[in-house]
């Protein structure tokens, strides 16, 4: 039989690397030190306080919990223009705001709202693996920007002018995927021109906003109405399996994303969007959980150093770290089996991030238990 146009798409590594790992913890005999897991974006904090009261109460009130409207529930979209304005001083409309099964549900909607099979989209690498998967899934091309530390793994105005022909769209993650990298507002705000200037649809990863460690966080919504912003309440809502995310729209994609979120997915889970409603108001929950994935960046940073893996750019924000492991293996893939093998650390091999220069790169996640990533540290630094 046929398959279909899913077949050229490649895996998201990071998934293959986190069943090896579980089918190991499955495996492991009385006594052996436990799979220390630094290789999916999980915060180990769980489901904010308010919001899994908000959950039992809606379990006990007996409503049905039926379908939501597509977009989702007015008071959550209302909730989140708020947001905005509470964050960027940003005035927007719960008009514009819709609510998605995540973020990743929201990069289909987005895609296929803004762009067609066939065109082009920049982006930079490392890059989140789903981008590069999903274009290519949906039949369009996504164009890679090789990136390094000199322009902070971030893309340029430059680079956008060299590329032969103009992208129809440009995706930006800042902070980034895998490398934590952030652009300066000012940086933001000359892509977000740019990109108005020249016909460009901007999509604007924001999900680890407000995982931030000292520098300065915009969005795109404050200097571009034709942007789409992408959020999540995954990362510093800290509830990923609810699966709620949500875009800020431009006016001229609400009812193209509206038409397509009613078809692809009816509505987003409804329980998980009276979570998420819930999940604003526990502000102090959330910074406490932020103020220990720094400190955990700060025991994730001097252990790899003292460990021998001092090549890496501090992160801005999120919570990894993207370690050049060249003279320590041959390659990452290799260097990720072997760490799991014989120290029972799961972290992820950065051909999913790049496949250029992947090789010869992994990424480590520090938003476990801070124990967890010190017993990491000790770990690696153990003699092979
Ligand atoms: C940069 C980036 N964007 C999007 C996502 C997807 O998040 P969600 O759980 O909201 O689908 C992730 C998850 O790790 C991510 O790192």
């Amino acid at each position: 039989m046929k398959i279909g146009a899913g077949r050229v798409v490649p895996p998201f590594r990071v998934m293959d690397v986190a069943r090896a790992a579980n089918e190991r913890a499955a495996k492991l005999k009385p006594g052996e030190p436990k799979i220390l897991r630094m290789e999916v974006g999980q915060p180990g904090t769980g489901l904010p306080h308010e919001a899994k009261l908000a959950v039992q109460a809606a379990l006990q009130s007996g409503d049905a919990l039926g379908y939501t409207e597509a977009l989702g529930r007015p008071t959550l979209r209302a909730r989140i223009a708020r947001h905005m304005e509470d964050w960027y001083g940003v005035e927007t409309t719960a008009a514009r705001i819709a609510v998605s099964f995540g973020a990743s549900g929201a990069f289909s909607l987005a895609f296929l709202a803004s762009f067609e099979a066939g065109d082009r989209v920049a982006l930079a690498a490392p890059y989140y693996p789903p981008y590069v998967n999903t274009l290519t899934a949906l039949g369009m091309h996504p164009v890679v920007l090789p990136c390094g530390l000199e322009t902070g793994f971030q893309p340029t105005i430059e680079m956008l002018d060299a590329l032969p022909e103009k992208p129809q769209g440009l995706i930006l993650a800042s902070p980034a995927n895998p490398t934590g990298s952030m652009l300066a507002p000012a940086e933001l705000q000359a892509l977000c021109r740019y990109c108005d200037e020249n016909g460009i649809r901007l999509i604007s990863d924001e999900i680890y906003h407000g995982l931030t460690y000292g520098k300065p966080q915009a969005s795109a919504a404050q200097f571009s109405a034709s942007a789409v912003v992408v959020n999540s309440f995954s990362k510093y809502f800290s509830m990923t399996g609810w699966r709620v995310g949500w875009m800020v729209l431009p006016e001229d994609l609400v009812r193209v994303t509206e038409r397509l979120a009613q078809n692809m997915f009816i509505c987003p889970p409804h329980i998980a969007q009276i979570a998420a409603e819930a999940a604003f108001a526990c502000r102090d929950e959330l910074e406490a959980n932020r103020a220990t994935y720094q400190a955990a960046r700060g025991v994730l940073m001097a252990g790899l150093a003292a460990a021998g893996f001092a090549r890496f750019a501090p992160p801005d924000g999120a919570f990894y770290i993207y370690a050049d492991v060249t003279g320590r293996a041959a390659d990452s893939v290799a260097f990720c089996d072997q760490l799991l093998a014989t120290r029972n650390i799961a972290a992820t091999p950065g051909l999913d991030f790049d496949a250029e220069r992947g090789g010869r790169f992994v990424r480590f996640s520090y938003c476990a238990a801070l124990a967890d990533i010190e017993d990491a540290v000790a770990r690696l630094k153990q003699p092979s």
